[in-house]
This record gives C-alpha cells, sequence and structure tokens, in this order.
C-alpha cells in the first residue's frame, strides 16, 4: 500500500479535562471550525472522559457530525467484577471507533505493564475497535540512547498475538514522554526517526504489508505551530494532542495542518 493510501488520524486526548456539558460545547464549538473538507482529507478522533461518552455520541449522531468518537482506556474484560472499571463492550454500544491503549499515564500512575497493554489490545480488537497503542521513553532512557530499544520492545509487546491484518489496522502514538504536557516536542527528524524504527519493527513482526498500513501518530505537546513540519514527515501519519485538544480554535488549527502556509505557521 503506497504512503499515500495512509489516512492521517488527528486524536483529541481530552484526558480528565470537560464534564459532559463542557464536552457538548467543545464539540459544538469544532464543528463551526473544522469543515468537509478537512474531514474529506483527514480522519479526527475525540477522546472524551468516560462520563462525557453517551452525550457526545448523541450530538454525533443527531447531527451526522463526521468526528470519529474515542475512549482513553477500557478494561480487558468484557464484564465482570472490577468494580470501577468500564468494559470494552459497552465503548462498542456506544460506538466507539478508537480506544487509547496504554498511555504513558496509564502506564506510569496506574501500573499497567505491557502485558496489560497486550491484553487491552485484544480485547479492542475482539469488540471491533481500533486501539491506539501509546509507547515512548522517558528522559532518562532517551539520554541513555536507549529510546528505540525501549519503544520496539513495547510495541512488539503490545502486538504479539495479533494477526498480520489486525496489525495492519492498529494505530501506534509515539509518545516520549518529556514531551508529554512539558511544551517540549520532539524534532520532526527524532520523532520520524523513532516513528521509521516503529514502522520497521511491525514490519519484522506482521510482515511488509502490515507495516505499510499501519498508522503512527506522534504526539506530546503537538500544537499548530509544530504539526505541519511532524506531519510532513514520511513516517508520521497523525497526531495524539493533549493540551492543544481542549482549545477548539487551536485543535482546528491542527487538524486544517494541510492549510498553513509553512513549517512552523
Ligand atoms: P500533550 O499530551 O499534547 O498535552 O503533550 C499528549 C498526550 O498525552 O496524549
Amino acid at each position: 500500500m503506497p504512503v499515500e493510501t495512509r489516512r492521517p488520524l488527528i486524536s483529541g486526548n481530552w484526558k480528565m479535562n470537560q464534564n459532559h456539558f463542557e464536552a457538548i460545547q467543545l464539540i459544538q464549538k469544532l464543528t463551526y471550525l473544522v469543515g468537509k473538507d478537512d474531514f474529506d482529507a483527514v480522519d479526527v478522533s475525540v477522546h472524551p472522559p468516560f462520563t462525557d461518552i453517551r452525550s457526545v455520541q448523541t450530538l454525533i449522531e443527531a447531527d451526522d457530525l463526521r468526528f470519529a468518537l474515542g475512549a482513553q482506556n477500557c478494561h480487558q474484560d468484557d464484564k465482570g467484577a472490577f468494580t470501577g472499571e468500564v468494559s470494552p463492550v459497552f465503548l462498542q454500544k456506544l460506538n466507539v471507533s478508537y480506544v487509547i491503549v496504554g498511555h504513558s499515564e496509564r502506564r506510569e500512575l496506574f501500573g499497567e505493564t505491557d502485558a496489560t497493554v497486550r491484553e487491552k489490545v485484544a480485547a479492542v480488537l475482539r469488540n471491533k475497535m481500533t486501539p491506539i497503542i501509546c509507547v515512548g521513553e522517558t528522559l532518562t532512557e532517551r539520554e541513555a540512547g536507549s529510546t528505540a530499544e525501549k519503544v520496539t520492545g513495547q510495541v512488539a509487546a503490545a502486538i504479539d498475538g495479533c494477526s498480520p491484518a489486525q496489525v495492519g489496522g492498529l494505530v501506534i502514538a509515539y509518545e516520549p514522554i518529556w514531551a508529554i504536557g512539558t511544551g517540549r516536542t520532539a524534532t520532526p527528524a527524532d520523532a520520524q526517526e523513532v516513528c521509521s524504527a516503529i514502522r520497521s519493527t511491525v514490519g519484522g513482526r506482521a510482515g511488509a504489508e502490515a507495516a505499510t498500513a499501519v498508522r503512527i501518530q506522534y504526539g506530546g505537546s503537538v500544537k499548530a505551530g509544530t504539526i505541519q513540519e511532524l506531519m510532513s514527515q514520511p513516517d508520521i501519519d497523525g497526531a495524539l494532542v493533549g493540551g492543544a485538544s481542549l482549545d477548539p480554535e487551536e485543535f482546528a488549527r491542527i487538524v486544517q495542518y494541510r492549510l498553513h502556509e509553512s513549517p512552523g505557521v
């Protein structure tokens, strides 16, 4: 599959922000800012907190909006005695399309391991949704020169057990932990280098077709001013946007990166 057939995916990870009233307002504002031409060129997903998902789903379906609905996490089992957890089955029933899996905040703050991530990837696929698998190195790991080893190890662990066809349909988000919420972005060249290593790892595990098809996002302080140069890298197919996705004008400008006149604008 030629590179140009990979559709870009820009995803807004709202984290633990926006109650369901605020969520509706944010989607309504975005609806005025993101137009048909944008959706024709780019897939756009929004990932509100669980308590907002039903409200956002209702709005998307009532107004026929082209935002894809996403979640930020789910449990690896379909049901059971897991107090406080949310089943992937429930998300699928709400027409959720994408589920973020293994975000570094989940790994660091909630003890998710590569093994948990692998189970969640399987759970999301079993329920006919697309996982956005997050991988990334800490600053210490980057300074020690172990970025590629860390990131490709996380990728290999996450896709273990998936068929080549499943792997081709995945989204992998490369998010250097030191760049998340810090205002520091990896240089486009550094991000490209790691995303290329991710694609090679996918190729080694699942074959060339899966490697060409898999979509790789960059995440970590993405802003309207940095998106275009990131998106011009051959192995970067989209962005996972945190803080900037809460500002409708900024997020819309990120989605519209094609329209910016020159890199950095
Ligand atoms: P940020 O978050 O854009 O605020 O750095 C990205 C993420 O954590 O997905």
